[in-house]
């Protein structure tokens, strides 16, 4: 999607009007340009209030010599909300048709700079499809092509709506990046050929590195949780680490994503319903690669470090069973009861060597972890823990901002006591009873933040269960289906403060 901001009056393709609830009519400013007989029409509408502008709706109009129309809700004016100015510029999208062409014309008049910006990048955020995988008739040219919209509001207003366009549309790169690994499917999209699409996005910027550690290298680097989950895939996994502006000096924020680009559970074979969303369990690592982009493309200029933790989870004869121990990349042993409680094994290398190797401030982990945390906050918040409460805070603050609702969980030592007592190994990867099964996940990878050097305090450390936000949050206007890319935003701006 293309947005241009200006205070032109005249009005290309389909007029987009954004309404707050009740109005009567079309207000002074935002009349310029638009024809006497679409102006009568949209205000006979209004008046007899056959549109009420209820946040959520919208009204095509279409017929007369004046052009089209698109009227958009925004619903009250004083209950508004930058999250529901996004919904309604993602009304805009997902109402599109191809009647009303792929050139748009958004007229504001009267709303303020914020929440402009969001109803914009609800429409760009909305813009998106995975078609990679459908065939396209020869002669079906019906829905081809960027979108075109052009935005008028106030003079004083459009230079800085035009830069939080831009802003949005740099970050949005990077959201349907996301969504993009998320939706791939799992013959396509395993380890190695993650780590691919890295090193080409390395290639793409100067200030971006990637370094993969192959299966060898993990294994000679002791990586045994990650190798013990990945080894009973033909593909081998790997972790693969983005690094944005290493030349500038560190300690600095690290993203840390679980990769599972498929699982089946492993010997602990998982029941065949839904099977198939199994794909989204790299959705950690999609956003922690999504996160890079958007930073890489909005021009970020200090050190972040994203590092994903890639596998694939199979049943073989060189699978890893329930009962084995494995030796971690911390050094601490872990009683593998059961081998669907992946993720937290991959972690467990992934947040040791972030937090040893990496020079972090602070580490992040994202992860389709658990599905005990969808049956907790349902699809509509991502479980957060965290070991430092001004982290948990700010990443909740920002989530807020965002729409992308990160909601505090407990990290009692009580489940870090249930996760440590294997009769046989330093750690068990499975909780003693089902319930609180996030919780005591949690309390699993706590165990691999290492401290700070030269101090007994662990590194600020905060971990976000994606499984139920990840997909099938209907509630979540911003996308039509699939992965949703989620947090891409709320890391972004944690980050930037933008
Ligand atoms: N990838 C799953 C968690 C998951 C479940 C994500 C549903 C999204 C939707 C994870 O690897 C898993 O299987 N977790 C087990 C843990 C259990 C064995 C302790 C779970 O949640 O059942
Ligand atoms: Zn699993
Ligand atoms: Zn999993």
């Amino acid at each position: 999607m293309q947005v241009i901001v200006n205070t032109n009056e005249n009005i290309n393709g389909t007029l987009v009007l954004p309404l707050w609830q009740d109005s009567k009519n079309v207000s002074d400013g935002s009349e310029a340009g638009v024809h006497r007989s679409l102006k009568n029409q949209i205000e006979n509408i209004l008046s007899n209030g056959d549109f009420k502008a209820k946040a959520g709706t919208a009204m095509t109009l279409a017929g007369t010599e004046g052009g089209k129309a698109l009227l958009i809700g925004l619903g009250k004016q004083e209950d508004a909300t930058l999250q529901g100015m996004r919904e309604s510029g993602a009304k805009v999208t997902a109402s599109r048709r191809n009647i009303h062409g792929r050139t748009l014309t958004v007229k504001f008049h009267g709303v303020d700079g914020a929440h402009m910006g969001a109803f914009v990048e609800g429409m760009i955020l909305r813009d998106y499809s995975y078609d990679k995988y459908k065939s396209k008739d020869d002669d079906d040219d019906s829905d081809e092509g960027e979108i075109t919209v052009h935005i008028t509001c106030e003079d004083d207003k459009t230079d800085d709506l035009q830069k939080s366009a831009d802003l949005s549309g740099a970050v949005a790169t990077g959201v349907y990046l996301a969504r993009d690994l998320g939706n791939a499917p799992p013959n396509d999209l395993y380890p190695m050929e993650f780590a691919r699409q890295a090193i080409e996005f390395g290639k793409e910027y100067e200030n971006v590195e990637v370094k993969v550690i192959n299966y060898e290298e993990a294994k000679q680097l002791g990586m045994g949780g990650l190798v013990g989950v990945g080894m009973g895939s033909y593909r081998k996994p790997c972790m693969v680490i983005i690094e944005l502006n290493g030349d500038k000096p560190g300690p600095s924020p690290i993203i840390v994503g679980k990769g599972i680009t498929f699982d089946t559970g492993g010997i602990s074979l998982k029941p065949p319903a839904s099977m198939d969303e199994m794909k989204y369990d790299m959705h950690g690592s999609a956003t922690t690669f999504g996160v890079m982009k958007a930073l890489a493309a909005s021009g970020h200029k200090d050190r972040v470090v994203g590092m994903t933790c890639m596998a694939e989870n199979m049943p073989s004869s060189n699978a890893q069973r329930p009962g084995d121990v494995i030796t971690t990349y911390s050094g601490k042993t872990v009683e593998v009861l059961n081998t669907d409680a992946e993720g937290r094994l991959v972690l467990s290398d992934g947040l040791w060597y972030a937090g040893t190797e990496l020079n972090p401030s602070y580490m992040i982990d994202l992860a389709t972890l658990t599905g005990a945390c969808v049956v907790a906050l349902g699809h509509e918040a991502t479980g957060l823990w965290s070991n430092d409460d001004e982290l948990l805070n700010k990443i909740k603050v920002a989530g807020e901002h965002c729409g992308e609702i990160a909601w505090p969980m407990p990290l009692f030592k009580a489940f870090e006591k249930e996760m440590t007592d294997s009769k046989i190994a330093d750690v068990r990867n499975l909780g003693a009873g089902r319930y609180g099964g996030s919780n005591t996940a949690a309390a699993f990878l706590k165990q691999f933040v290492p401290n700070m050097e030269g101090t007994e305090n662990q590194i600020p450390w905060a971990h976000m269960d994606i499984a139920g936000t990840a997909w099938g949050a209907k509630s979540n206007k911003m996308v039509k289906t699939g992965a949703t890319g989620i947090h891409v935003r709320t890391l972004h701006h944690l980050i930037t403060g933008q």
